[in-house]
Formats: C-alpha cells, sequence, structure tokens
C-alpha cells in the first residue's frame, strides 16, 4: 500500500481530521495524481451528514479535481508523470454493458465505482476521495486537463460541470433555446456560463434577490426571485429547458410551471423522491428528467468546449486545514460559487 495524508471523517456530522490514508499499489493501468485542488461539492456535505451503515469505513470526500500525474501502471500508454489531468466523481465501471459501450460509464448497469465511498471493482475496498494528497485511478478516468485551463478553477468543472453539461447537450441547449437555472450554487453558476456559452437565452431562479449582479455577471439575462409569485406568475411557460440544481427537497410545481409546451425540467440537485402533480407535466405536455455526471466522452468534449469558451469555476481557494470552516460556510449558502482546495498543506 502508498501512504498519503487527506482529511477524514470518522462518523456523522463529525468534523475531517487530518490522517494518513492508503492507497493501493498501482495496477498495470492504474495513475498515480498528486491532487493540487479539489472542488468541495454539495454532495460533500450530504455525505458527510448521511448516517453511516455499522462498521463502514470513514468517508473522505472529495470528487471532483485536478492534479499532476507522478507515476503510471505498465500498460499506461496515454498519459506520463508530470502531465496536468482532471477526475471526476466516478472512476471505474464495467466497460461492458450496454452503457458503458455508449459511452455512457455514469450510467454502467454496474454502476460505476464512485470517486469516494464506492466499491472497488476488483479488491471490494471502500474508495476515499480527493480530500488528500494522492488519488490512485484508473487511466481511463483521467482526462488530460486542456493547459489553458486555470487548474483550480476547472476543478469544479468534473463534476458540477459535468453534471449540467450532459443534459444541457442532451436537451439541444444552443442558440434560440430559453434556460432557465434554479439554484444559483456551484452546479448553477456552471449550468449559466455553460447555457451563455453555448448561445442560451439564460436566467436564473433563485431565493436570493441579492445575487442579481452575480447572475447578470455571468452572462444572464435576469434573475426571477422563486419566491415572489407574480415574478414566479408572469414567467409561466417561458422556458424550454429548466435545470433545476437545488440543494433541498422542494415542491416541483412552481418549477414546472416555468417550463415552456414540450420542454424539459432536469431535476439534478435532489435526488430523493419527489412528488409530481400529472396536471403539471399534462397542461403543456412537459417533461419530467434527470441526469448525473457524466460519461467519458461527454466530459472531455466538455474539458474542450471549456477550454476554448474561457469557462471555469467562480471560486474561492483555500489552503485544505480549512475544510470544515468551508463546510460550514457551504452548508449556510455562503459560497461564491465554489470552493476549491488547496492541497499543497498536506505536501
Ligand atoms: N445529479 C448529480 O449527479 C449531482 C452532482 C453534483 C451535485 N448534485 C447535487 O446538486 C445539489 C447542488 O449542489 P451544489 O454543489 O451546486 O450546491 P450549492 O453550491 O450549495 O448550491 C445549491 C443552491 O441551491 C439553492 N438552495 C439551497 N438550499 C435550498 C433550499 N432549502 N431551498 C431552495 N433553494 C436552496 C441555493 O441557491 P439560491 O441561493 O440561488 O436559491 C444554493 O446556492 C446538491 O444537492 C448536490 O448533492 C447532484
Ligand atoms: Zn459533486
Ligand atoms: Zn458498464
Amino acid at each position: 500500500m502508498r501512504t498519503t495524508m487527506g482529511w477524514q471523517a470518522d462518523g456523522a456530522g463529525d468534523a475531517l481530521r487530518r490522517a494518513p490514508l492508503e492507497r493501493r499499489e498501482l495496477r498495470a493501468d492504474d495513475l498515480a495524481v498528486r491532487v493540487d485542488y479539489c472542488g468541495v461539492c454539495h454532495t460533500d456535505l450530504h455525505s458527510l451528514h448521511a448516517q453511516p451503515e455499522a462498521g463502514a469505513a470513514p468517508v473522505v470526500p472529495g470528487h471532483e479535481f485536478t492534479g499532476t500525474v507522478t507515476d503510471v501502471g505498465r500498460e499506461v500508454t496515454e498519459l506520463a508523470p508530470g502531465d496536468p489531468v482532471a477526475v471526476g466523481n466516478i472512476v471505474d465501471s464495467c466497460g461492458v454493458c450496454a452503457m458503458c459501450r455508449q459511452g455512457q460509464e455514469n450510467f454502467c448497469y454496474e454502476f460505476p465505482t464512485l470517486t469516494y465511498g464506492g466499491t472497488d471493482r476488483y479488491d471490494g475496498s471502500t474508495t476515499l476521495g480527493a480530500y488528500s494528497r494522492e488519488y490512485v485511478v484508473r487511466e481511463r478516468f483521467a482526462y488530460p486537463l486542456p493547459r489553458d485551463l486555470d487548474p483550480a478553477a476547472a476543478a469544479p468543472l468534473l463534476c458540477a460541470g459535468i453534471t449540467v453539461w450532459e443534459p444541457l447537450q442532451a436537451l439541444g441547449v444552443g442558440p434560440g433555446t430559453r434556460v432557465a437555472v434554479a439554484g444559483l450554487g456551484g452546479l448553477g453558476h456552471l449550468a449559466v456560463k455553460l447555457a451563455v456559452a453555448l448561445g442560451a437565452e439564460t436566467t436564473v431562479v433563485s431565493r436570493s434577490a441579492e445575487k442579481a449582479d452575480d447572475a447578470r455577471r455571468l452572462g444572464a439575462h435576469e434573475l426571477l426571485v422563486s419566491t415572489c409569485e407574480e415574478q414566479m406568475a408572469a414567467a409561466r411557460d417561458r422556458f424550454d429547458v429548466v435545470i433545476d440544481t437545488i440543494a433541498a427537497p422542494h415542491d416541483l410545481s412552481p418549477y414546472l410551471r416555468l417550463v415552456a409546451l414540450d420542454g424539459t425540467l432536469s431535476h439534478l440537485g435532489y435526488l430523493g423522491e419527489v412528488d409530481v402533480a400529472t396536471m403539471d407535466l399534462l397542461q403543456g405536455r412537459k417533461k419530467l428528467s434527470s441526469a448525473g455526471s457524466g460519461g467519458r466522452p461527454a466530459t472531455a468534449s466538455m474539458l474542450d468546449f471549456c477550454a476554448e469558451h474561457g469557462v471555469t469555476a467562480d471560486i474561492e481557494l483555500v489552503p485544505s486545514a480549512r475544510v470544515n470552516e468551508v463546510l460550514e460556510r457551504l452548508g449556510r449558502n455562503d459560497v461564491r460559487y465554489r470552493f476549491v482546495l488547496d492541497m499543497s498543506d498536506l505536501a
């Protein structure tokens, strides 16, 4: 085993503490990556608050990171020590099922291996995330990081970015599409930037009226205040695509009412059960959809698109030693718009 340092939680709600972590020795198609920057996703907070099963491994969050290859297994061909890479929230899949064969490893029938809290396909161990100095990953799931992208601000593209990119692509968002993004946080602000870069007319729907200037700076046309009934009523049936990134359970009706005839609400933020009134779909033949993460081809093409259009996250870069403070701030919506941990203090 290789040893590295990281931030781990021993139980639900516990603060993260600095601890030595074990990484596997490199398999033939593995890379060792020095983690330079890791984004802080709201999913990390959900995972840290979830009640673990008895005997579960400690949680080391972190599933959107950039870093530098330091070592390669003997069958690695595409990457070499010194190469900048980016890794997201899935690190393996079966590779042979119908989903994997069409480049949708994120929907692998055997379930993709999650970057943390997942189960390694070979040794059955629980994966530990990238709030750490080193990560060992199968080469297929590490993406060359375009040199034009700032590595700290690019880290959030690997979860927040790809999670909104796939549905934007699948729903054909481009010039002429009217897009609304609900919830202006990590996913939301990247959804705005990507939709704007794709040429769509983009609107933010937020509880936070004070984010209006930011919304416009990000390229949005306007911000609708979700708690203002008049504004929401005036926007009825106005959007071809509504990307819902709200991090908590909420009533879908007000958001379905914003969807235009034959349009789609893509519900990405809250992954629990939801109640849907059929009439909210019937009236206007509306569609309700979801998505999660991305396949290898879409992830690579998103990175190319971001390099071409200069899209990265708006970040607050902090030393990893401040991780607990950052998680607490994320929990009270005090983030503009993604925290990224600088892992060099774990060296
Ligand atoms: N589908 C996937 O694969 C996937 C991938 C990554 C993350 N996620 C999930 O997506 C969600 C968003 O993640 P994130 O990292 O973008 O979180 P975030 O940065 O905290 O942003 C979430 C936004 O949702 C809004 N919001 C939060 N709590 C709310 C509440 N109680 N009621 C109404 N609005 C609320 C806020 O926007 P306003 O202030 O603008 O209202 C907040 O900025 C999380 O639940 C995360 O677990 C899903
Ligand atoms: Zn995430
Ligand atoms: Zn598969």
